[in-house]
């Protein structure tokens, strides 16, 4: 300010002219910073000082204010008002490109700790992923997998069923009664609360009942267990795979055509030797047991087929009226089959393996054939 201007002539249009002009300088100051394109700690660094030089105690806007009180009266007002005018717009410019750079500093973070959480499937797709030590579906699994998409594909629905069981579930319900000889045929392992671990997945077929009026048709999938002397082809935990279709009028014939288009579709060839045995099993009547020439030698003999060159795969038969009756269903209204396809050796014949403890052997020697 000029000498001769003062003090008289810090009327309220010099204080207009200095506070338009600090204004300036900080917009340009702004600008530049902006411009400057800094990381957004320096840029911040950058403005906490601006924010000092035009805002502090030292400011000249702290100066300019101080000189208020020299003022005349008739000027004060108009030039507080001013000055506190220009102190709002600093003070709020300096607010906003701090929010800015705040922003843009939290973008930084972000892109540079970003993680993908999504699986990525063209790893998982790589025929090679058991060799960068990612996991694959074990064989069973994958078989289990299979057949439930045949069997959806038909109309039927998947169940589920509990390891341990009741007596009433693994024997009673399917017509096997206390002191029955066929409680011999499958060698339970009993727990001290005289539960049992389920012996086959029929138990699924008593739940099945229960919870479905018909017609229905359901599948069952499990583990199972039994204390079996082990060798090639016995293993005391096993799966299977219960079905079951009830509605009116079922005959031998459903039976056939359900295991026959399973079987063509599980192994993808229409080729298969197939050959219907008589089977007894307590639940159903008729019952059978559908054979399969094995595959592994092609009828000729093997361990696996213990030299016969049939394999046991898949016993069934009709609903026995008295297993209808426990599941709350008229024999009269209503008949059904059932069929317990055993998963391991549908495996070992898909696989051409020649031992069914490989399955469960967790030996990654063998899990890897399978990536
Ligand atoms: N549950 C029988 C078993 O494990 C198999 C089976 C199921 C037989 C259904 C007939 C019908 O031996």
């Amino acid at each position: 300010m000029a000498a001769d201007q003062e003090p008289s002539a810090s009327s309220a249009g010099t204080f207009q002219q200095a506070a338009d002009q600090l204004k300036s300088a900080f917009e340009s100051r702004l600008e530049a910073l902006s411009s400057q394109g800094a990381s957004p700690d320096d840029g911040l660094k950058a403005l906490e000082e601006i924010r000092i030089q035009f805002t502090g105690k030292k400011s000249e806007l702290s100066t300019l204010m101080a000189s208020l009180k020299d003022l005349p009266k008739s000027e004060k007002g108009q030039a507080g008002k001013t000055l506190n005018l220009l102190k709002r717009d600093l003070e709020l410019g300096i607010k906003e490109f701090k929010q800015k750079l705040e922003e843009s500093k939290k973008a930084a973070e972000l892109a540079r700790e970003w993680i993908d959480v999504t699986l990525d499937d063209t790893y998982l797709a790589s025929n090679t992923r058991s060799h960068r030590g990612l996991g694959s579906l074990h064989p069973t699994t994958r078989i289990q997998y299979e057949i439930e998409d045949v069997f959806t594909s038909l109309g039927f629905d998947i169940l589920d069923g509990p390891h341990i069981e009741t007596e009433f579930y693994n024997f009673e319900a399917l017509n096997i009664h206390e002191n029955h000889p066929a409680r011999d045929m499958q060698d339970t392992f009993y727990l001290k609360d005289g539960n049992l671990l389920r012996t086959h997945t029929s138990t699924i077929q008593v739940r099945g009942m229960m919870n479905n009026k018909p017609p229905f048709k359901v599948i069952g999938p499990g583990k199972v267990f039994r204390c079996e002397k082990i060798d090639a082809s016995h293993e005391s935990t096993f799966h299977q795979l219960e079905g079951m279709m009830v509605d009116k009028d079922i005959k031998v014939a459903h039976l056939i055509y359900f295991m026959k288009t399973l079987l063509s579709r599980i192994f993808d060839r229409d080729d298969l030797e197939v050959r219907l045995r008589p089977g007894y099993f307590p639940f159903v009547e008729p019952g059978f047991e559908l054979d399969i020439r094995c595959l592994i030698c092609e009828g000729k003999g093997c361990s696996v087929c213990k030299q016969v060159g049939w394999l046991e795969l898949l016993p069934c038969g009709m609903s026995h009226p008295n297993v209808l009756r426990a599941g709350n269903i008229d024999p009269d209204e209503y008949s059904g089959f059932a069929f317990g396809l055993g998963l391991d050796r549908l495996v070992m014949m898909r696989f051409q393996i020649d031992d069914i403890r490989h399955l469960h052997s967790a030996d990654l020697r063998f899990l890897q054939q399978f990536p």
